[in-house]
Parts: structure tokens; sequence; C-alpha cells
């Protein structure tokens, strides 16, 4: 498979696809890998081919093709976390085949997939994603909606990730190592483009925080937020073992002081 670190780059946010269905032994590809996935929550997600014409599907942003896939996880503390960190894992796999995808928590017909999904009433589908081969050119919307979130650019490197503590910047000079594991984490996807994932590096670990917009509350139901989270989770995790650093997943909350906007997700301690 392609180096993860390169996928993580190629990757974008596909909406106008060519049209083509996707090679068969691909399909079957994708549905052998996404019976295996696994998240370091250890929080099954499961994942299904969905046909939009059949099943009555339908995405306001998508052209060009009928394919998606949906998954759905119980809804536990952490599902979504471990929701992105396992959608995010076939979003890249899909991309090694030369898949495009597009995380679509908002704009679908919601009703209508959580029924093919045959979702239960403890479960979440917190996104789908359509499957095909992007279209050499985009449709006007997606140029639109790209533009209007500055799809193409992330916050600085020293505006998301800290040395020690929230006081002090870390820059990509002092990043060492871990500079292409947290550039991985600045490129990932994230809902609007808002890219609320923060981390903040010590010695032995690096710990992420979900930064919410000022004073804005937790949601009461799902937090796609916390999905965001477990696709920065991901990426980190990928690139970190590619890239000759060993790390271990923990739930620690570090004695790092935060403000009220700024809460503790989870940590990747390193390991020698
Ligand atoms: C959790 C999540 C939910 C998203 N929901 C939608 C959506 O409902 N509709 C949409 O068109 N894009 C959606 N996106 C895609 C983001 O807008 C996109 O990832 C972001 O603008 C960055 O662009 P890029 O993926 O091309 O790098 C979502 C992304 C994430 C991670």
């Amino acid at each position: 498979m392609a180096n993860m670190t390169e996928l993580v780059h190629a990757r974008r946010s596909v909406r106008t696809f060519d049209g083509r269905t996707i090679d068969p032994t691909d399909t079957e590809k994708l549905i052998a890998f996404m019976e295996k996935i696994e998240n370091p929550y250890g929080i099954p997600v499961t994942f299904q081919l969905l046909d939009a014409q059949k099943q009555g599907l339908s995405s306001p942003v998508i052209m060009g093709t009928e394919l998606y896939v949906g998954a759905k996880v119980e809804r536990v503390p952490h599902a979504e976390e471990a929701f992105g960190y396992s959608f995010e894992r076939f979003v890249l796999y899909a991309q090694s085949l030369g898949i495009g995808t597009v995380w679509i928590a908002g704009t679908l017909d919601r009703p209508a997939f959580e029924r093919a999904m045959a979702l239960g009433e403890k479960e979440m589908m917190l996104c789908v994603s359509p499957l095909g081969y992007a279209s050499e050119r985009m449709s006007l919307r997606e140029n639109v909606m790209r533009k209007a979130i500055h799809a193409d650019s992330r916050l600085p490197f020293e505006a998301l990730f800290f040395d020690g503590s929230f006081e002090k910047p870390l820059t990509e000079q002092a990043a060492g190592k871990l500079l292409k594991p947290l550039e991985a984490v600045r490129w990932a996807p994230s809902a609007v483009n808002r890219q609320p994932w923060r981390a903040v590096a010590d010695s032995d670990a690096v710990h992420f925080y979900l930064r919410r917009k000022k004073g804005a509350a937790p949601p009461a139901a799902s937090d796609i937020q916390k999905v965001d989270l477990g696709i920065a989770l991901c990426h980190f995790a990928l690139c970190a073992e590619e890239n000759g650093l060993h790390v271990r997943f923990e739930i620690k909350k570090p004695s790092i002081p935060t403000d009220a906007d700024t809460e503790y997700i989870a940590s990747y301690s390193l390991v020698s």
C-alpha cells in the first residue's frame, strides 16, 4: 500500500465524480478492508456499501456516482472519536486505490441513509461518503463551496500545536520527529474545515485537545467535532509509525492548564 504520509497529502474531498463505476476487484478490496478496520478505542464501527439509485439516497452536493459507503457505531462514550478514526482509515485506503471520497455529515437526506443502514435506536450514523473516480472538473457548486470554507488552506502550524503548554507555540523547527505526523494532522479534513484539533507536545507524549468556538457549548447529541478529533488521531498514529516513531494510545489527562473552550481528548505516548 502507498505511503500514508503521501496519501494524507494527496487526499481532498471529491464531490464531482466522472460517472464510471468502480472496478469490481477494487470494490471487493474495499469490502474486505472495511470488515477489519480497527481503532484505538476498540469500539466497533460497522461499514456498508449503499446503492443510491436502488435505495433512494441522495446528497445535494454530490454528482456523478451512485455508490456510497455508510457506517454506524453504538452510542457509547468516545463513539465519535472511534468513528472518526475508523472512517478515515477507510478514506485513506480508498485513496490508495485511486477512489475519491468526501465525508458527508450534513448535506444528505439523512432519514433515507439511516433507513438504508438499518440504524438501531442505540446507534449513530455520523457520516457517509460517496465513492467513485474524481471528475477532472469540479461542479460549480463544489467550487463555490470549497472557496467559501477555504478548503485548500489550513491554520498555521504554530496556531495548532504547542510545546509543553498552551502558552508556547510549537514551531516547525522545534517539532523534530513530530513534524511529519503533526503536518498530517494539520492537513486532515474537518467539518466545515473548522480544524478544531490542537495538540501539546511534551517530552514523552503528544496530547490532543478539541478547541471549540469561544463560548460554544458541546452539542447534546452527536458531537461532530469529536469525529474531527478521531480523524486527527488516525493521521497522527499512521504517519508517526511510518516516520519511525513508536506511539501508544492513552486516555490520561495531563496536568496542562486549558481554557474553558478546550477539552482533552486523548494522548499518544512516545515509546522508544
Ligand atoms: C466530520 C466531517 C463532516 C463533513 N460534512 C460535510 C458535508 O456534510 N458536506 C460536505 O460537502 N462536506 C463535508 N465535509 C468535508 C469538509 O468540508 C472538508 O473536509 C474540508 O472543507 C476540507 O477540505 P478537503 O477535505 O478537500 O481537504 C465534512 C468533513 C468532515 C471531516
